[in-house]
């Protein structure tokens, strides 16, 4: 059965259209990684199944319809997005970015248990807690920004270029957080990446999308396995 089901997905600013028609599927608890070279509409992809930009075709999360909602109804119907460049509040507290993610959820109790299981994901965050989301560092903002994501307790997290700017350390480990979350939340995850090595990592399937199409699809050892594919629609070796 597949949790996610993306069909026929047009979307784009303005006239400017960015995706053509993109289709594929994600099973529940399964990693999909979306591969492809800047500008192919990564970004967009994941906007348009947050609800972020106006789409046509059909997007179903656990046969739930997404398409055609708000970006709210769609975060209360279980699609936590940490979008490129991460979106954490600066000028605010580690503990009320963290706080804010539970926003369509009530019950301090709940609440507090669910920072103390981000906690455990991570550490360095407990440590943080009163001081100023800009404060942080690269890497311990990307976690403050999934942290908070992981306070909707999502169906689905989309993950928009985590590694973006980060040391290569500080995103292996970042990525291992990544699969330990989804290994223990069950949590199905769709994750955008330059770094095509790291995604079909920890991913079981993975799409190339180009000029907002997907140009391939396989396996993540698939993907991984054709190198030559990989040179001509990533530009880049895996
Ligand atoms: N807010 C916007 N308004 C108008 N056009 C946009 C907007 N955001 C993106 N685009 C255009 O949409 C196309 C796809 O951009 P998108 O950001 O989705 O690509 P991407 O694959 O995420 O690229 P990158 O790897 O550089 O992040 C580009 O041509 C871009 O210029
Ligand atoms: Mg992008």
């Amino acid at each position: 059965m597949s949790e996610l089901v993306v069909d026929d997905l047009v979307a784009g600013y303005g006239d400017a259209r960015v995706l053509h028609g993109v289709r594929f599927t994600v099973k529940q608890g399964e990693v999909c990684a979306i591969l492809g070279p800047n500008g192919a509409g990564k970004t967009t992809l994941l906007r348009a199944l947050s609800g972020m930009v106006r789409t046509r075709g059909t997007v179903t999360l656990g046969g739930t319809e997404l398409s055609g909602r708000s970006p709210d109804t769609i975060a209360r119907l279980g699609v936590a997005h940490v979008p490129e460049g991460r979106g954490t509040f600066m000028p605010l507290t580690v503990e009320d970015n963290l706080r804010l993610g539970a926003f369509v959820r009530r019950g301090r109790a709940e609440v507090d248990s669910d920072l103390d299981r981000i906690y455990t994901y991570f550490p360095v965050l407990k440590t943080r807690l009163k001081q100023a989301a800009g404060s942080l560092s690269g890497g311990e903002q990307q976690m403050l920004a999934i942290g908070r994501a992981l306070m909707l307790r999502p169906r689905l997290l989309l993950l928009d270029e985590p590694s973006l700017g980060l040391a290569p350390l500080v995103t292996r480990e970042l990525f291992r957080i990544v699969q330990a979350i989804n290994a223990e939340e069950q949590t199905t995850v769709v994750v955008v990446e330059q770094n095509a090595h790291l995604a079909l990592g920890i991913a079981q399937q993975a799409h190339v999308l180009e000029t907002g199409r997907i140009v391939l699809s396989g396996t993540a050892e698939e993907i991984r396995a054709d190198e030559q594919v990989a040179q001509s629609y990533l530009g880049y070796r895996v």
